[in-house]
This record gives C-alpha cells, structure tokens and sequence, in this order.
C-alpha cells in the first residue's frame, strides 16, 4: 500500500451509521497515510464490558461514567484493551451492541469518551470514526466524512463481518431488526446524536468495492493537504 511523504497530520473524521463501512476505510486510509486509526464505537463498546465485568448496572449513570473516567484504554493495532484486559472479541457480541448503545446514550460517559479522543488527535495523524466526530469531537476536522449505505446492504455486510462473533448474526434478517433499534437509539438520542456534519462528504457505498471508497477518501485528503501546504 501507498505511503504518502507526508508532512501534513491532519484529523480525519468518518462517520455513519453501523454497517457503512467505517471500520474498514478508517482503518485501510489510516494505513496507507501512516496516520492513527481511532475506532471511537470500540471505546463504547469496552466501556460498557468494563461496567458489566465490575457489576455496575448499565442504567446508573454516574457509576457507568465513573468506570469510564477511571479506565486505561489501550487500542493500538487493531487490538481494544481496557485496564489490561484484552477485549477485542469480546465486544463483538449481539449483547454487547445492545450495551455500547445504551452506554453511548450516557452524557457523562460522552463527556468523559470526548475528551479522551480529542487527546488522541490533539496531534493530528488521525483516522477518527464514530458516529459524532465530525460535529462534536473535531468540529474543526480537516476532512469529515459521512458514509452510509443502504439498509439491506449494511446488514448484509455486518451479519457477514467475521469480527462480530454469534450465531445470531448469520441471521440477516435478526441483524436488520437489531441494526434498525441501534440506528434508531443512535440517531434519536438527546445528546451528541449520529448526524451529518453540514460540511461533511456524504459517500454512499452501497454496491462499492471498499478499495474505491478509500481512494476517494484519499483523494480528499491529498487536496486538503495540497491546499493547507
Ligand atoms: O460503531 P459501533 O457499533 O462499534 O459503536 C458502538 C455504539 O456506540 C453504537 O451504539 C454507536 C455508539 N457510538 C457513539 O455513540 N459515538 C461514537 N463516536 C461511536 C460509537
């Protein structure tokens, strides 16, 4: 894969809703620019775990946000790790998806997640995705990216996603209905909801190849450097 000479660091924000393809373009462009890739939905996700593993209940606020202020996220090279603990599959389940997203519906869990990850790209050199990077974490990101795809297509790809480890995800029309609940969750929550970003790219990969998706990140990315010098 291509490696730019590369001076620019710029903050890359790509958002949308599961199943768009985040994780894949955040992670391929990461690569092929030398940048940091940051799977923000991971940190939700762990977190969440993190409370079940301690015996906090998911609906005490304060306690779920106090699990998060105290953890030590380590998410270097594809692996997700809170306070040592290796929990890259782990997150991965049905149940799990049900538990990020009512963590993520937490207020003082964002504020706590927020700031973590504006630390990580406080640098620049970042591939961020998530679903409120480009409207809350960087405001001011350098490219701000929205992918979305179809329905029928996003639970194609997710029930066939060798990440996500149940047999209930075999099961595309079970992984509709639980998508359409997150999605609905996500988007209609009260705070930091999975919106596009008024100046964000809008870039529908329904029946895309993924390497073409990513080169039209790229190809954004070589302009805003170009123009920023
Ligand atoms: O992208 P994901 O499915 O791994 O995200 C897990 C949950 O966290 C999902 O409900 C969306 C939510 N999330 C969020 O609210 N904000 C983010 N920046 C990332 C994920």
């Amino acid at each position: 894969m291509l490696h730019w000479p590369f001076v620019a660091r710029l903050v890359i924000a790509v958002d949308g809703p599961s199943g768009a393809g985040k994780g894949t373009v955040a992670r391929t462009a990461a690569r092929a620019l030398g940048y940091r890739h940051v799977d923000t939905g991971a940190m939700y996700r762990a977190v969440a775990w993190r409370a079940l593993d301690r015996g906090v209940a998911l609906d005490a606020l304060d306690a779920v946000a106090a699990v998060a202020a105290a953890a030590a996220f380590d998410l270097a090279d594809g692996v997700v790790r809170i306070d040592g603990h290796d929990v890259t599959h782990a997150i991965r389940t049905p149940e799990m998806d049900r538990a990020a997203t009512l963590v993520a519906r937490n207020p003082a869990v964002r504020d706590v997640l927020v700031a973590r990850q504006r630390t990580l790209g406080a640098g620049g050199g970042v591939v961020m995705e998530g679903r409120d990077i480009g409207t809350v974490v960087f405001p001011q990101a350098d490219v701000k990216i929205y992918l979305d795809a179809s329905p029928e297509e996003r639970a194609r790809r997710r029930a066939a996603d060798p990440a996500h480890t149940s047999s209930r995800t075999s099961d595309v029309a079970h992984v509709a209905e639980d998508l359409a609940a997150r999605d609905k969750s996500d988007s209609t929550r009260s705070v930091a909801p999975l919106i596009r970003a008024a100046d964000a790219i809008y870039i529908d990969t329904t029946g895309l190849p993924i390497a073409d998706v990513v080169e039209q990140v790229l190809e954004l990315v070589r302009d805003k450097a170009a123009a920023k010098g």
